[in-house]
């Protein structure tokens, strides 16, 4: 019996998943796991097991259903509140589902590119300009997808500063819980304005055009919420994560900057090397038979990201960083009916940033040593804290 989800990464390898997932993938992929809760449930590890239980849909997302894995996390949680899809099952979810697929056009994704064209080339500017060296976090990490979320949601130029100020705060690690709920509140409060303003002048944001359905305010602003909470720090930690992983590994870096046409396979195993989201959960609504074993009816399964993702079984020499290995089948987006959202704009901010941070700079180095660049270690997405680089020859 593992207690509580492993989370320490060996300090010599920050890009690897934490401590003792790899022997429990071997020995025992489908494992019992105390919550934080005092729940006795289970852990899955291996690539096949997780994607089971993701697209098993005798196993719930429900919000009250599920305990929490994650440290410091408890569990009896009320149901989800209108509009919070994450936490909900068929039939709810695939109607919320359907609303906002409907509203990731081929056209608004095209627009939604060029504009992260726009806003990167504005931030390396900016960089630039104030010349190394730069927290790369702070320069382009945050403040990119932090600017496609507005152009998304539909946020008006005036108010994209204090909108953005907010929403960080919201991840902050030097806050106490009170600034988080005035932060919460703050974004809460801004979201439902923007809703109201869209519904009185529709424009031809994703907002908008969901004002054109039967949805609510309450869930309307809800939505706006979950999209800010999924799209934010994820990115922002896989744009650093990222950079860092690349800066380690030259011959990699080296790759990418000769051909920078290999963004789209490189993109896919940064995803599968970081797996920046520890994993997620899901709740036996009846007793189910997996892997030889008999999970009961009302207990939760954590799968591992980061496990799945360098299983042997499915990725061959899997702790190698390979830009050319086909990363494809990864789960770092995970899998099934609730599998990301947002991941074609992920993908594009990724293989947008990436390479033209690397034209831009091309002596683009940490400012520090390797082993001084601080991790995240108490956060749930995985990441650096700071990332200074320099560019100077
Ligand atoms: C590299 C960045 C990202 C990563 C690694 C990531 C990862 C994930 C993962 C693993 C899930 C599945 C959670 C589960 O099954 O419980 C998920 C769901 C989701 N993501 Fe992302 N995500 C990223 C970026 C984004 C962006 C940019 C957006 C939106 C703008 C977004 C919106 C969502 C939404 C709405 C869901 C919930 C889908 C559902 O429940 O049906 N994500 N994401």
């Amino acid at each position: 019996m593992t207690a509580g989800l492993p989370t320490r990464r060996p300090a010599d390898r920050p890009f690897d998943p934490p401590e003792g997932l790899a022997e429990l993938r071997a020995q025992r992929p489908l494992s019992r796991l105390r919550y934080p809760d005092g729940h006795v449930g289970w852990l899955a590890t291996s690539h096949t097991l997780v994607r089971e239980v993701l697209s098993d849909s005798r196993f719930s997302a429900r919000a009250e259903l599920r305990h929490l894995p994650f440290p410091g996390a408890l569990g009896g949680n009320e149901p989800a509140p209108p509009g919070i899809f994450t936490a909900m099952d068929a039939p709810e979810h695939t109607r919320y589902r359907r609303l906002l697929t409907g509203q990731f056009t081929v056209r608004r994704m095209r627009q939604l590119t060029e504009q992260v064209e726009v806003i990167t080339a504005e931030h390396l500017d900016a960089m630039e300009r104030h010349g190394g060296p730069v927290d790369l976090v702070d320069a382009v990490a945050q403040p990119v997808p932090a600017q496609v979320i507005c152009e998304l949601l539909g946020v008006p130029y005036a108010d994209r500063a204090r909108f953005q100020g907010h929403a960080l705060d919201l991840f902050r690690l030097d806050t106490s819980p009170q600034q988080v709920g005035q932060a919460y509140a703050a974004v809460q409060q801004f979201i439902r304005e923007l809703v109201a303003t869209k519904r009185a002048e529709p424009a031809e944001d994703l907002l908008s055009g969901l004002t054109a359905t039967d949805l609510s305010d309450e869930e309307l602003v809800n939505i706006g919420f979950v999209l800010l909470g999924a799209g934010l720090d994820t990115t922002a930690n896989m744009i650093a994560l990222g950079v860092f992983a690349l800066l380690t590994h030259p011959e990699q870096l080296a790759a990418l900057r000769r051909d920078p046409g290999i963004a789209d396979r490189a993109v896919e195993e940064l995803l599968r090397y970081l797996s920046v989201i520890p994993g997620t959960v899901r709740t036996a609504l009846e007793d189910v038979e997996l892997h030889g074993q008999r999970i009961a009816a009302g207990e939760s399964v954590t799968v591992s990201v980061p496990a799945a993702n360098r299983d042997p079984a499915r990725f061959p020499d899997p702790d190698t960083l390979d830009l050319l290995r086909p990363a494809g089948g990864h789960v770092a987006f995970g899998h099934g009916v609730h599998q990301c959202l947002g991941q074609q704009l992920a993908r594009v901010e990724l293989q947008v940033v990436l390479p033209a941070l690397l034209t831009r700079f091309p002596a683009l180095r940490l400012a520090l040593p390797a082993e001084d660049v601080v991790m995240r270690t108490d956060t749930l997405i995985h990441g650096v804290h700071e990332l200074p680089v320099t560019w100077q020859v």
